[in-house]
């Protein structure tokens, strides 16, 4: 195992702290209030500066839209209702509108029928969380008390997130040359226990759809409960499809798919903090209900994990889907199915670099095919010419989620010159440490595992942290 050195780690710490000689830290609330003109001045001087690197469109995912006028809009819309708690719901029925008929648009998207329901939710991380939820509750109905549930090796790690939360056993399926979900692993390993099965739309790592077909077979076959995680590729694979590009399917149009997640606030072009969970009837989605009748504090029911939530999020998005439109999502789709298309053929021209599966529709991910060259340093080099891509591991490669921002003019022209420098330049530098390969190659050992959560919670712990205030006050910044 080898981990980074402690002046790495200096390094890694320090740019969590930009600001830190710039500007005074508050550590208790300030005895006079400040003047709103100076609070504003400097969250617009910090979002101004921070927004550079996004607008560039040299940003893989993160930001979907990249479109400030819009963002502008949503964010009056937000403002109507940023304050509206809709735990109220008899105070905001246009919450109650908004959100059912997000859901409805969604399901209808995604070729749902009458039976189709769902709810909204705060991100794809609670969009995964509520159905393992469902399936373990599903189970326990049955007689299941030791819960167990199959992912592919590519899911995302939120699922891990709800299984340890819930006590469900996950098991995770190794991926097959193609970085597909291995079928054979999955039938064998359903056991009595087994709950539901998941499979991804657009998984993280590799941008690739499972075979959901299959998954949904097995899933019949052994009356399971199989989640398709569409959190990242929900709003944008049925309109690459649209314009004629061969999707695999993965929607309610399968049989056997009992639930969907797709985040709104990824290719759904909507503000940070929504994602919609449909499920195939409504029985199941009654399983993540909480509603509680005899609390001193009143009759309580919550869909799901939020209890206060803002209206504000939840205008935004509607209002993000009606001025879309399907024109503005096909539009978008077709702009970015051709910019992911360039990017792999890039890195399909580099023998040095291999891609990561076929059938990449929005999302490219490759690593390298020699040892001459550690991707990482190629990684270190297109950060140096504004890149920044999205790392990933066992085995070590990069990923370039594609997105609005990313599909400007000339923009795959110079990733292709760029990758293809940063080829070059990694073959000189071939055996040295590369920056920002610091904290890889440690996982996937126990050692190694341990040693990074180690890390990883003391940087969670840091970034917690106050730093001392050595710089003037916010009026004076
Ligand atoms: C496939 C997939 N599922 C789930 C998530 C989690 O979404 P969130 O970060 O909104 O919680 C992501 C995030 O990138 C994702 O790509």
């Amino acid at each position: 195992m080898s981990g980074p050195t402690p002046e790495q780690i200096m390094e890694i710490l320090a740019a969590f702290y930009p600001y830190r000689d710039r500007y005074v830290a508050h550590r208790t609330i300030p005895a006079e209030p400040l003047a709103r003109d100076d609070v504003l001045r400097l969250v617009r001087t910090l979002a101004a500066e921070e927004d550079r690197l996004g607008d560039s469109g040299k940003v893989s995912g993160s930001l979907y839209l990249g479109d400030h006028e819009q963002y502008h809009f949503l964010a009056q819309v937000f403002e109507a209702y940023a304050h509206a708690n809709v735990l109220q719901r008899d105070m905001y029925p246009s919450s109650t509108k908004f959100e059912g008929e997000i859901v409805a648009m969604t399901a209808a998207m995604l070729h749902g029928d009458a039976q189709t329901c769902g709810v909204l939710t705060s991100g794809g991380t609670e969009s995964l969380i509520n159905p393992m939820l469902v399936y373990r509750e599903r189970g326990r109905l049955r007689g299941i008390t030791e819960p167990e549930v199959i992912i592919p090796n590519s899911a995302h790690v939120a699922l891990d997130k709800a299984c340890h939360y819930f006590g469900i056993t996950l098991h995770r399926a190794p991926l097959t040359d193609g970085f597909l979900v291995d079928l054979g692993w999955v039938r064998d390993h359903v056991t009595p226990n087994t709950v539901a099965l998941v499979g991804s739309a657009g998984s993280y790592p590799y941008g690739l759809v499972d075979p959901i077909e299959e998954l949904g077979a097995i899933a019949q076959e052994h009356d399971l409960g199989l989640h398709v995680d569409g959190c990242l590729g929900g709003f944008i694979l049925p309109w690459i499809e649209r314009t004629g590009v061969d999707v695999p399917r993965w929607d309610f149009r399968v049989p056997g798919v009992t639930s969907i997640s797709a985040d709104t606030h990824k290719f759904g072009y909507a503000l940070k903090g929504t994602s919609v969970l449909l499920y195939r009837n409504a029985d199941l989605r009654r399983l993540q209900y909480f509603a509680f009748p005899d609390w001193p504090g009143g009759l309580y029911v919550s869909p799901g994990l939020s209890g206060s939530r803002s209206g504000g999020v939840i205008a935004a998005t509607w209002a993000a889907l009606l001025t879309t439109g399907e024109a503005g999502y096909l539009a978008a789709a077709r702009d970015i199915h051709r910019t992911a298309m360039e990017i792999k053929a890039a890195v399909q021209a580099l023998p040095e670099l291999r891609l990561f599966g076929d059938g990449q529709t929005f999302h490219v991910a490759w690593g390298s095919a020699t040892d001459e060259v550690d991707i990482f340093h190629v990684n270190d080099f297109l950060a140096s010419r504004g890149w920044r891509m999205n790392p990933t591991q066992l085995p070590a490669g990069l990923h370039f989620c594609v997105t609005r921002p990313n599909t400007r003019p000339g923009l795959t022209e110079e990733f292709t010159r760029d990758l293809s420098d940063g080829v070059a330049y990694a073959k000189t530098v071939t055996g040295t440490p590369a920056k920002s390969g610091a904290l890889y190659g440690m996982a996937g050992t126990p050692a190694g595992n341990e040693g990074l959560q180690f890390l990883m919670s003391g940087a969670l712990d840091a970034m917690y942290a106050v730093p001392d205030p050595t710089g003037p006050a916010p009026t004076e910044g």
